[in-house]
């Protein structure tokens, strides 16, 4: 009835969720930056939205006076260039696909849009993947013109990484080769269901801020280190194709170590860029030297750590040693307060560790360091809220 109602004064709406996604072989550096089209292949691991998603709702009506946007219940400037590239890109394929003629039945696309867009975690954990958030907005904005087509070339021109944001699972951002960047666009290399024991650890790091954002910092990067241009031309190419066979082949020694050594590579492009840029911290490097000291006791590749550009820490790992690597996470760094929540997430199971491995691994614990832990796996794609009472704006169109 609401619907029918909203329809009457013209007033159209939809809603999907868009998952973040985390990068094992980085992209960085862009080769056209109006167009976002990057020097090198990727490949990520989308992650689960039951732990981190954004949901986004875009309306549409005659009444509408002019575009608006929220994020996290705040209106921001609506005429960011990223979001008006994705705005125009959807309309413009609305339009191909209407053959010009404006059809009654369906939306006009001359009608003004509200947007708004909200993740399920805390902005200031520095979680906050612009990649979840346009992939979001083009989902939904493809919902609401009607669109069915693979859109990731449009999440891209929001922000590079976004396009892989589109699919679930392990993920593929093809870097293509036209100027006009009509094949540089995502395609799953393999769903979520592939490689069920595949576990996710987000170690929340306390405070700071990034110093420089991605895209500054990998356009500086693209300008002055030698060591990128070799990273695009020569390393990615080889380890892209590596990367897929140990996924294919669920190889987590093969990943796991493929993965470390990339993020390192990716943070010594950011050392070879002149003035250089720091992402690690001191903390980064413990964390880096721990699983390090962790795999060795084992003599295996039992956790890989990735880190982009910001403090957090990214571990992948198998669901059997989940629990232990947490423990000796707690243990390296003990929860400032009483440890409540600590671990978020999906639920972990409780271990006791060895003499010999508490001796071999840990050293001079960091109280405080780490804020908590995010327990999570590999996720779907985008998902269409169908129930309305989701809706993040109201039938008058307002938050
Ligand atoms: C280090 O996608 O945020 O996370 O395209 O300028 O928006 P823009 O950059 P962005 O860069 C992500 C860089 C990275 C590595 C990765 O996700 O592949």
């Amino acid at each position: 009835v609401e619907a029918a109602m909203a329809a009457e004064r013209g007033l159209s709406m939809a809603t999907c969720t868009a998952p973040v996604n985390i990068a094992v072989i980085k992209y960085w550096g862009k080769r056209d930056t109006d167009l976002i089209l990057p020097i090198n292949s990727s490949l990520s691991v989308t992650l689960h939205q039951d732990q981190l998603k954004t949901t986004t709702t875009v309306a549409a009506s005659r009444d509408f006076t002019e575009d608006r946007l929220w994020l996290n219940g705040k209106e921001v400037d609506v005429g960011q260039p990223r979001v008006q590239a994705c705005l125009r890109e959807v309309r413009r394929l609305a339009r191909k696909r209407r053959g010009g003629g404006e059809d009654t039945a369906t939306l006009s696309l001359s009608y003004k849009i509200h947007i708004a867009s909200e993740n399920n975690f805390p902005t200031a954990a520095g979680l906050a993947s612009s990649a979840a958030g346009y992939a979001c907005l083009v989902s939904a904005l493809a919902r609401l013109y009607g669109l069915e087509e693979e859109l990731s070339e449009v999440a891209r021109r929001g922000s590079g990484s976004a396009c892989r944001s589109m699919f679930g699972g392990f993920v593929q951002w093809q870097r293509g080769e036209r100027p006009d960047g009509t094949d540089s666009l995502a395609l799953q290399v393999a769903p979520e269901t592939h490689w069920p024991e595949l576990r996710v650890l987000v170690l929340v790091v306390s405070g700071e801020k990034k110093p420089v954002g991605s895209t500054m910092g990998m356009q500086s990067s693209v300008e002055t280190s030698p060591l990128l241009k070799h990273r695009a031309e020569v390393v990615v190419p080889e380890r892209l194709a590596q990367m897929m066979r140990h996924i294919r082949e669920r190889d987590f020694e093969g990943f796991g170590q493929l993965a470390m050594r990339d993020s390192n590579q990716f943070h010594a492009t950011c050392l070879d860029t002149f003035p250089p840029i720091f992402y690690l911290t001191d903390l980064s490097r413990h964390i880096i030297a721990l699983a390090h000291r962790y795999n060795a006791h084992h003599g295996r590749t039992k956790v890989a750590y990735t880190f982009d550009a910001g403090p957090n820490a990214v571990i992948f790992t198998l669901d059997e040693a989940v629990a232990e690597f947490v423990e000796v996470v707690r243990r390296s760094f003990p929860p400032a307060t009483n440890g409540d929540q600590f671990v978020r997430g999906l639920p972990v199971g409780s271990a006791a560790l060895s003499q010999e491995l508490v001796a071999a691994v840990i050293t001079e614990p960091v109280p405080g360091a780490v804020q908590y832990i995010l327990h999570t796996k590999p996720g779907p794609g985008p998902q269409l809220v169908d129930d309305p009472s989701q809706h993040l704006l109201g039938a008058d169109g307002l938050p």
